[in-house]
């Protein structure tokens, strides 16, 4: 971990019909680092997340990537400049196999699926790279297997191999053991571990503490659209803002 900001997000807010849904949030995450972001249900933590990938536009504050004002920026624009989000379920192709649908990811960052039958040599790359992210997400086995009939725990393995194989700056994890059998978590979360510890700067929104406690280098409290203590594991749940903002909720 480096002290060089990738992402930074300034003084964040919006408002929708009056509500205010985020509400001056300033954070930064450093090159490397993996910061969980928690909180109850509605604190504002996916729209966070929306505010930062673009699929929603803030009404105050900024967004920042490796220095650069990316708060007028489109997804997909965001996306090529590194900004990497879990594919949703959905997004996963079935019928192909595990393998094709890495490779796919790895085309879209070569030049586009297209380039590929013009430069059959960039097939065979996107193939070399797919079985490397495969194999980092323990999925080296399931290669030629149909992506449908994965379970839940390795769907979202899968997701993740994709999402490595576009080679974002920073990745964005919403919940990736939501819907995950318990017998399946402790293998996502090695996963996890692993995609921190080769040196990816990773935000997660996860509702399993043991789990963020255990992952993170530092936690983010959202409370009502706001950031009620961003700092190491320890110190936040120390914090005595943090524990009264929680009396009588569970996080
Ligand atoms: N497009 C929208 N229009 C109006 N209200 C919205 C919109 N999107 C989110 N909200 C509201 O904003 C608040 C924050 O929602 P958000 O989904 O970000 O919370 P969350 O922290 O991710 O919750 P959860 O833990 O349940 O996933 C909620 O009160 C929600 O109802
Ligand atoms: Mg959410």
């Amino acid at each position: 971990m480096t002290d060089r900001p990738v992402l930074t997000v300034e003084h964040l807010g919006l408002s929708i019909g009056g509500a205010r849904i985020i509400d001056d949030v300033s954070l930064s995450v450093a090159e490397g680092e993996m910061l969980g972001v928690i909180g109850p249900n509605g604190a504002g933590k996916t729209t966070l997340f929306n505010l930062i990938s673009g699929l929603m536009v803030p009404t105050e504050g900024r967004v920042e990537l490796e220095g650069v004002d990316v708060t007028s920026h489109s997804i997909p624009r965001r996306a090529r400049a590194g900004l990497g989000r879990t594919f949703q379920t959905s997004s996963l192709f079935g019928g192909l196999t595990a393998l094709e649908n890495v490779r796919l990811a790895a085309q879209s960052k070569l030049g586009g699926a297209l380039s590929v039958v013009r430069f059959p040599r960039m097939r065979d790359q996107a193939t070399e790279i797919a079985r490397q992210r495969l194999a980092e997400v323990g999925l080296a086995d399931y290669a030629d297997t149909d992506a449908g009939v994965l379970s839940h725990g390795d769907k979202r393995k899968l997701e993740i191999a994709m999402l490595l194989a576009q080679e974002p700056r920073v990745i964005l994890l919403d919940e990736p053991m939501a819907g995950v059998s318990s017998g399946d978590v402790a293998g996502l979360v090695e996963v996890i571990r692993g995609v921190h510890q080769s040196g990816r700067t990773v935000l997660m929104v996860e509702h399993h503490m043991d789990v963020v406690l255990g992952l993170v280098d530092r936690v983010a409290v959202m409370h009502h659209g706001s950031v009620l203590a961003c700092d190491t594991p320890d110190k936040v749940m120390a914090d005595a803002t943090v524990q009264s903002a929680y009396l009588g909720e569970s996080l």
